[in-house]
């Protein structure tokens, strides 16, 4: 265990998640170079620091040769990173498969896949025991990495199995699982065919958080009706002790993106795009091409703005960063294609010889660029049909502070409960809807603007991913501290 400032032990934390915060790339038999991702988790961590943190995850790589397993293990541990291993086949079953083809759509209420509706539940049975299994090793490493006194966090819909794992090793252990997608609605969970195990294994955690109200509501609504167990305001009676359920919604590090409007080479990229988009309102939209994200859908809305709005067609510009993402789930890849198909005849349509309306990128934008983008835009388009939360939408918020831009919000994102009353709220299925909010926010006059911005932004200031992080924790190591107690009562 280590010191803090005072030197006074700290206690760990050990954060588990599907994928590790760093990307692995292979430069020989036993060399790797490792880069640390700044996103959300990794920065929520820095900030409590009561805690010392340790990661255990995938590296999002295939290492099949036991040199190649030791470097990496070696390398990331000097970046406080446990690796799992987990061979080609297990990623496709568990992975693209379990996780993303089935319960992500389906936490997100796109369904299940048509095949497995149809009873063919070969594919379905094998991904799942796959699942079963890539938690078992995340449960593994887990536990050769426990030290009495560790806290556990768990994180997302991959690992729901292993808040029942882990305790089966150690039921003192003291372990919180967090879902970073929505939790449905009982009527939705209750068709997936391997619904109860899930729920009772989830229920083996000591602390069960959800990023909305709602969602903590529809983890109980499910428990109560599928599993016929008691729900309390607190949470569910399960197996003689109450597991604990409660909404902790995240926010991001909005100072970091604050202080960033201020380095030079944002300040220049900003120049670059007020030059290049001189006379046209700018409108963006900054998106995992992902099914769940309503791309298509917000497309057409944009299009349809145009066609109603001859004025607006040579005054707007939206840029769509769409950055790619699961590219071998079958989706995906559609989906992809799908978007390419409607840009191009959208920009054929109303694009000129110098110029078009949408310009779409597949990739991602570093740091800098993606801080200048922001604070340039006029309005941004967040409409997913279904988020947990959406950080987009705060990131932008916390870039605006000079310009006072609109925040056009999908009412199925978790941040519409807390940004709802500075965006304007739009239903993303409805492209009329959508259109209609363009033209709002285009011609919204600047004391709306303003008193929309500031709404927000207090919000995005005050409600930081280190307090998110630090809340849960400290609440689990109470439950914990709590439950204890009154078992010896
Ligand atoms: C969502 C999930 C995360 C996941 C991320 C990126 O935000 O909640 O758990 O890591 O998407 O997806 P990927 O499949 O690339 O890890």
């Amino acid at each position: 265990q280590e010191n803090d400032d005072h030197g006074k032990y700290k206690q760990r934390l050990l954060v588990v998640a599907n994928r590790l915060p760093v990307s692995a790339i292979r430069k020989g038999e036993d060399s790797w170079s490792l880069e640390i991702s700044a996103g959300g988790l990794v920065s929520a961590l820095l900030g409590v620091k009561e805690f010392e943190a340790r990661w255990i995850g995938w590296a999002g790589v295939n290492v099949p040769d036991v040199v190649g397993q030791k470097a990496l293990t070696k390398a990331l541990a000097e970046k406080r990173c446990i690796p799992v291993f987990l061979d080609e086949e297990i990623v496709h079953q568990y992975y693209n498969g379990y996780c993303n083809n089935i319960l992500w759509p389906l936490f997100h209420y796109l369904g299940l896949p048509q095949e497995d509706r149809l009873a063919t539940t070969r594919s379905f049975q094998s991904q799942f025991l796959a699942y079963e299994k890539a938690n078992q090793m995340f449960a593994d490493v887990v536990n050769q990495h426990y030290e009495e006194g560790d806290v556990v966090w768990c994180h997302d819909y991959h690992l729901m199995f292993l808040p029942k794992c882990l305790k089966k090793y150690n039921s003192k252990m003291k372990v919180g699982w967090f879902l970073h997608t929505p939790f449905p609605s009982s009527e939705i969970h209750r068709t997936l065919p391997s619904r109860s195990e899930l729920l009772h294994s989830v229920l083996a955690a000591d602390l069960v958080g959800f990023h909305t109200y709602d969602y903590a509501r529809h983890f109980v609504s499910a428990c109560t009706r599928i599993l016929g167990l008691e729900g309390t305001p607190y949470g569910v009676e399960y197996q003689g002790k109450l597991t604990r359920v409660a909404a902790f919604p995240i926010g991001i590090d909005s100072e970091r993106f604050i202080r960033a409007l201020d380095l030079t080479q944002v300040q220049e990229h900003m120049k670059e795009l007020q030059e290049r988009f001189k006379g046209r309102k700018v409108m963006l939209g900054v998106d995992r091409l992902d099914m769940i994200k309503g791309i298509p859908q917000k497309i057409l809305a944009f299009e349809k703005f145009l066609e109603e709005n001859a004025y607006w067609r040579d005054k707007v510009v939206l840029l769509q960063i769409a950055v790619p993402t699961r590219t071998d789930v079958p989706e995906y890849q559609k989906l992809t294609s799908q978007v390419h198909e409607i840009v191009g005849r959208i920009n054929g349509r109303f694009g000129s010889l110098t110029t078009v309306p949408i310009h779409h990128l597949d990739r991602s934008l570093d740091f800098h660029e993606l801080c200048a983008l922001y604070a340039v835009t006029d309005v941004a388009l967040v409409t997913s049909l279904r988020d947990g939360m959406n950080l987009v939408s705060y990131e932008f918020v916390a870039c605006q502070e000079k310009k006072k831009g609109v925040l056009i919000l999908s009412e199925f994102a978790g941040a519409a409960q807390s940004l709802g009353a500075g965006a304007i709220l739009v239903n993303p299925w409805n492209v009329t809807d959508v259109a209609t909010a363009i033209g709002r926010a285009l011609n919204m006059l600047p004391a709306e603007r303003e008193k929309r911005h500031k709404h927000n932004f207090l919000h995005v200031k005050s409600h930081t991913a280190q307090e998110w992080a630090g809340t849960f924790v400290s609440e689990l190591n109470d439950t914990v501290i709590e439950a204890q107690l009154r078992t010896r009562q």
